[in-house]
């Protein structure tokens, strides 16, 4: 059974300008200690995807429209508040996307990581402190036991972000969340950040799904990959095997404009020409098919289905190393044609 198993997830915001299709049939699952990557430009659908699991998105606003996240035997979607309150955090933590908002600027980081862990174990605020000073020191922070006391503007940025990373840590999850954890970041200390949920996975056979912008980060760490376009998944798989064939339009894009910035660390998905859709406002074919040279007429007429890619075989033949027998998955009519160009660029 997998760690997590999301399945057809579907989000819609109402705004003041109408409903606005967040997510789409989102599937995905993750194995324990495994690293899927959830990548995508800015507005695709990544956070809000991340708090859907947890239920975190705003009541009222936000509407659930279908969808199952199985974790630990249960539907999270059908939980009671009181019983998510048991989960969030100490099953499954979510480092959020933006850590000042995160951490509150009057508290000490000690403070902050002992009120964490009593959320949800009965614990002394001397036991609590010991716990704390012992996840500032798994994640590598020097010093730990002053740093307890420390208030977040004393730290440094990678500082700050192991710290939020310690305060999601200890109370033991499962699953970590991490939306961005690196973005801020200078590379050596994304690298130590990337090295220590490695470390964390080993250990603790930690879940983690990893949102990044950063493909470099995605080869080097994540198992799997799963690439999201205007809140739908489009492409999906064992993140060799992805980058080797991809069998999207789009990743083919990504993977192309990352390589012609030399894989720098900040290359950003942003350089595909074009435009996403509005997201208030989707087409009714594929919401790429307006930015991209494979598209065919069917493709402005119905949203292709998530299937195993065609074309895969024929790649290895030209002798793109594949594994075929890796769960692959992509929304395209046109697939076959993007994976033999995809190889013959190669
Ligand atoms: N609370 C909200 N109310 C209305 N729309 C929202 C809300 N949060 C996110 N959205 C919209 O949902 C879409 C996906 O956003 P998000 O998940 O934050 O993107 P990403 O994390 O991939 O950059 C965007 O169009 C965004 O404007
Ligand atoms: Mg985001």
């Amino acid at each position: 059974m997998s760690l997590i198993d999301v399945r057809h997830l579907r989000v819609r915001f109402d705004t003041e300008r109408g409903p606005l299709q967040a997510l789409e049939h989102v599937s995905f699952r993750i194995e324990r200690g495994e690293m899927l990557a959830l990548v995508g430009e800015s507005g695709s659908g990544k956070s809000v995807c991340a708090q859907a699991l947890l239920s975190l998105l705003p009541r009222g606003r936000a509407v659930v429209e279908t969808g199952e996240v199985w974790f630990e035997g249960r539907n999270l979607l059908t939980l009671s508040e009181r019983e998510l309150r048991a989960v969030r955090g100490a099953r499954i933590a979510l480092v959020p996307q933006d850590p000042g908002a995160a951490l509150h600027p009057l508290f000490t980081i000690g403070e902050q990581i002992v009120e964490a862990l009593r959320l949800h174990q009965e614990l002394s605020r001397e036991e609590a402190r010991e716990l704390a000073a012992a996840a500032l020191v798994e994640v590598g922070v020097p010093a730990a036991r002053e740093r307890l006391d420390a208030y977040p503007h004393e730290l440094s940025g990678g500082l700050r972000q192991r710290a939020l990373i310690a305060m999601a840590i200890a109370p033991r999850p499962q699953l970590l969340l991490a939306d961005e954890p690196t973005t801020a970041l200078d590379v050596t200390v994304q690298a130590q950040i990337m090295e220590l949920l490695a470390e964390l996975r080993r250990t603790r056979e930690l879940g983690v799904l990893f949102i990044t912008h950063d493909l470099g980060l995605v080869a080097n760490y994540a198992d799997r990959v799963a690439v999201m376009y205007a809140g739908a998944l489009v492409e999906s798989g064992p993140t060799r095997e992805v980058f080797r064939a991809p069998a999207h339009p789009y990743t083919l894009g990504l993977l192309a404009s990352a390589a012609s910035l030399g894989q720098r660390a900040d290359a950003r998905l942003e350089s595909i020409a074009g435009m996403p859709p509005d997201p208030l406002n989707l087409p009714p074919g594929c919401a790429f098919a307006a930015r991209c040279a494979f598209a065919q007429e069917a493709c402005a007429r119905a949203r292709p289905p998530f299937l195993p890619p065609m074309g895969l075989r024929q790649a290895l033949e030209r002798g793109v190393e594949l594994n075929l027998a890796a769960e692959r998955r992509v929304a395209c009519f046109e697939s076959e044609r993007v994976v033999s160009r995809a190889g013959a660029d190669s």
